[in-house]
């Protein structure tokens, strides 16, 4: 029976809890209850232990748990962690990394899906402050549902009520898909800038820092995909569980590409691979007095283009960086390259893309469908990339 974990924070729609624990149960859910102190005063865990059928977790120090670190434990066990419903400090905890009581030192351990439904009086929930919360915690990762308009506690018509209980279950069993969405397939994503060297200590590079690569490999891990990651040199730490290659020209890129092509069902070019190499490459240093300071640069192989004759029944993904001509040019890259979706990206606007931890996409299906993302963290482009992939998987049966 899979596990989940229900954060329950101190407000008076606490009563909406009982639901959703008995929703999920009927969906043969078990449910680990987690109680802030406050929420332990406003109403008895007696009564979320009767419904739960489990003991409640309210004080990471209680004797009665020392034996193991339990809310590491549980992090391991449980498919998703929900918290309904969630205040304005909880979130405010969260955003900031404090882990001081069970509930917030729990949301540290997890690697689960997180849903946050939050409920308060209207001008907290409006607050910049707890919009600023709630910015920052989608960005990484975290799903929201966002409370209704309706009759507060504090006797006021406003928004800031908890979400309907069947609304957020339903919120949450589709999370919980999603979480093996990609199970059994195999993804090989590109990542970061190449080197071609002139020499043994000079090279060409260009200012990818691999992060849209590293966030797609991750996603696809949480779906449960076999995540080849092959990337060129970047500052970032693989994710834990990939098969990580790393290599340094665009010659090496294709060797490793096509040595792993044939058992993946998806390949995401998402590195920025060099166009050109030098014609000449010196194994010592060039001197300069001996030197011309002129160089012949000569094309690299394109990799995509090259995978894309033997494509078969797989999904390609390509990028487009562009700098004019945005859509066009992609469109005629998608085409050329024959691919199954491109995701072109503006790299001449501020704060967004290259080196940036946020970007800013159009995805284009071969149709001419078109989803243009906005300014979003890489996460959650990474998490509509995939989305548009399960598509086509689905449709391609
Ligand atoms: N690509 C590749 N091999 C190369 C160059 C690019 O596989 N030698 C892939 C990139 O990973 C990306 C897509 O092709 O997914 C488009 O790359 P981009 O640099 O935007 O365009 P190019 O095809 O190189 O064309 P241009 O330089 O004219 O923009």
């Amino acid at each position: 029976m899979e596990k989940i974990a229900l954060g329950i924070c101190s407000s008076i729609s606490i009563y909406k809890s009982c639901e959703i624990i008995r929703n999920f149960q009927k969906k043969k859910f078990q449910i680990q209850v987690i109680m802030t102190k406050n929420a332990a005063q406003l109403v008895s865990p007696l009564l979320f232990s009767a419904l739960s059928g489990h003991k409640i977790f309210i004080d990471p120090f209680s004797d009665e748990f020392s034996e193991e670190i339990s809310h590491v434990a549980l992090a391991k066990e449980i498919s998703l962690f929900l918290v309904a419903p969630a205040t304005a400090n909880m979130i405010g905890k969260f955003a900031s990394g404090i882990a001081d009581d069970f509930l917030s030192t729990f949301y540290m351990a997890v690697k689960c899906p997180v849903i946050i439904a939050p409920a308060m009086n209207e001008s907290m929930y409006f607050h910049r402050q707890t919009q600023q919360n709630i910015k920052k915690l989608k960005s990484l990762g975290v799903k929201f549902i966002e409370p209704e308009k309706g009759y507060l506690a504090c006797r006021e018509e406003g928004w800031g009520r908890l979400a309907a209980p069947e609304k957020i279950v339903e919120e949450g069993l589709k999370l919980i898909d999603k979480s093996h969405s990609l199970r059994g397939k195999t993804i090989l994503v590109s990542a970061g800038p190449t080197r071609e060297f002139m020499d043994s200590v000079r090279f060409l590079t260009n200012r990818s820092s691999g992060k849209m690569g590293y966030e797609l490999a991750e996603e696809a891990q949480r779906r449960e995909a076999d995540v080849i990651l092959i990337s060129g040199p970047t500052n970032i730490q693989p994710p834990r569980e990939t098969k990580f290659r790393e290599i340094q020209t665009a010659q090496e890129m294709e060797e490793e590409i096509l040595k792993h092509f044939e058992k993946a069902d998806i390949v995401i070019m998402a590195a920025a691979v060099s166009d050109f190499k030098f014609a000449e490459v010196s194994f010592q240093k060039i001197k300069k007095r001996e030197s011309s300071g002129k160089v012949d640069l000569i094309r690299t192989q394109d990799v995509l283009d090259k995978i894309s004759h033997k494509k078969g029944k797989k999904i390609l993904v390509g990028f487009a960086a562009e700098t004019e001509n945005v859509i066009h040019n992609a469109l005629k890259k998608l085409k050329e390259k024959n691919l199954d979706l491109i995701v072109a990206n503006d790299v001449s606007v501020e704060g967004v893309g290259f080196e940036s931890d946020f970007n800013q996409v159009s995805i284009i299906h071969p149709d001419g469908r078109m989803i243009k993302t906005g300014k979003k963290s890489k996460l959650e482009i990474s998490k509509i990339i995939l989305d548009e992939v399960e598509e086509i998987i689905g449709k391609s049966g």
